[in-house]
């Protein structure tokens, strides 16, 4: 695996394997690899000729009261993971090379980032957004890989590259789950013991909520208010949000619509905030 600190060495190794008429397949993280990562890389190998990953903390998708500094990382331990992935590039900039001081420009999707995680961080998005962008400029991808995890994400993403006009195929994957259902994520390393046990309830509230919509429950303010309690049963959590919304233009709705439904939710586990989600 070779590794790649700079922007314009990128962009010519990217040109050379269009030039060959190889195809290349990208996964962006933000470093701290779990097997959820590493499940988009395994996709990314089997559809492509070659792969890049990037490692880049983005400053951008962070408010000032987040846990930019604290962001977990280890990136000794993220070049073993990847190499036994066979992974063939790592893209691995700095904050500096990324966001050089005359910086000034964004690029951001409108109404489905106001909603949901938006809404909880109204600057988020919009960093997601740039930083995707200049990646994409900078690797060239074909394909694309993101997680169905962070489900908003994905779906601005999608949008984004439509509404640019952006010839790469977005690719969204199932969510990897610890053994009992909590949703990987590198934020699960600040739960301590007892948070890391109570941390299931996000997972329990959506079984729950499929439970119910496999029984013919269909009244969305009947299926949040039953995923609460769930939630609710646990001593810690405290919900920040609960939403069922469209799929496709992430409003919410009244009723579960079969294939364009988004169970998500938000919850603080101590001071950790996390996410889960279904897709009906
Ligand atoms: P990060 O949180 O590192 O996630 C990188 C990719 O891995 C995202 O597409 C995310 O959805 C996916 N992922 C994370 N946990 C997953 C899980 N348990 N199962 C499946 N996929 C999972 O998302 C970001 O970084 C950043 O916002 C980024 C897109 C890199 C832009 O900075």
């Amino acid at each position: 695996m070779r590794i790649v600190y700079d922007v314009k060495e990128m962009q010519e190794i990217a040109d050379k394997y269009r030039q060959w008429e190889k195809t290349i397949g990208f996964v962006p993280t933000m470093g701290y690899l779990h097997e959820g990562h590493l499940s988009l890389v395994r996709q990314a190998k089997k559809d492509n000729d070659v792969v890049f990953v990037s490692i880049f903390v983005n400053p951008a998708q962070f408010a000032p009261n987040e846990d930019l500094d604290k962001y977990p990382r280890d990136i000794k331990r993220d070049e073993e993971l990847l190499k036994n992935e066979n992974t063939d590039f790592l893209f691995y900039p700095t904050v500096d090379t990324m966001y050089p001081n005359n910086f000034q420009t964004y690029v951001s999707v409108e109404n489905l980032t106001k909603v949901l995680e938006g809404a909880s961080r109204p600057t988020h998005f919009r960093g997601v957004t740039t930083v995707v962008n200049k990646l994409f400029n900078i690797t060239k991808p074909h394909r694309a890989y993101f997680g169905k995890k962070d489900a908003q994400q994905l779906i601005v993403i999608k949008r984004m590259a439509e509404d640019l006009n952006i010839d790469i195929e977005i690719i969204g994957m199932p969510i990897v789950r610890e053994k009992d259902g909590l949703a990987m994520s590198s934020r699960n390393k600040y739960l301590n013991e007892k948070e890391r046990k109570e941390a299931v309830c996000l997972y329990q509230s959506l079984n729950k909520a499929q439970e119910l919509v496999d029984s013919g429950i269909s009244d969305t303010n009947e299926i949040k208010s039953q995923m609460e309690n769930v939630i609710k049963s646990y001593s810690i959590p405290k919900i920040d949000y609960i939403n069922i919304n469209s799929l496709t233009t992430l409003k919410p709705l009244d009723r579960i619509k079969r294939k364009d439904t988004l169970i998500s939710l938000a919850v603080f586990v101590g001071k950790t905030r996390l996410i889960d989600n279904l897709w009906i």
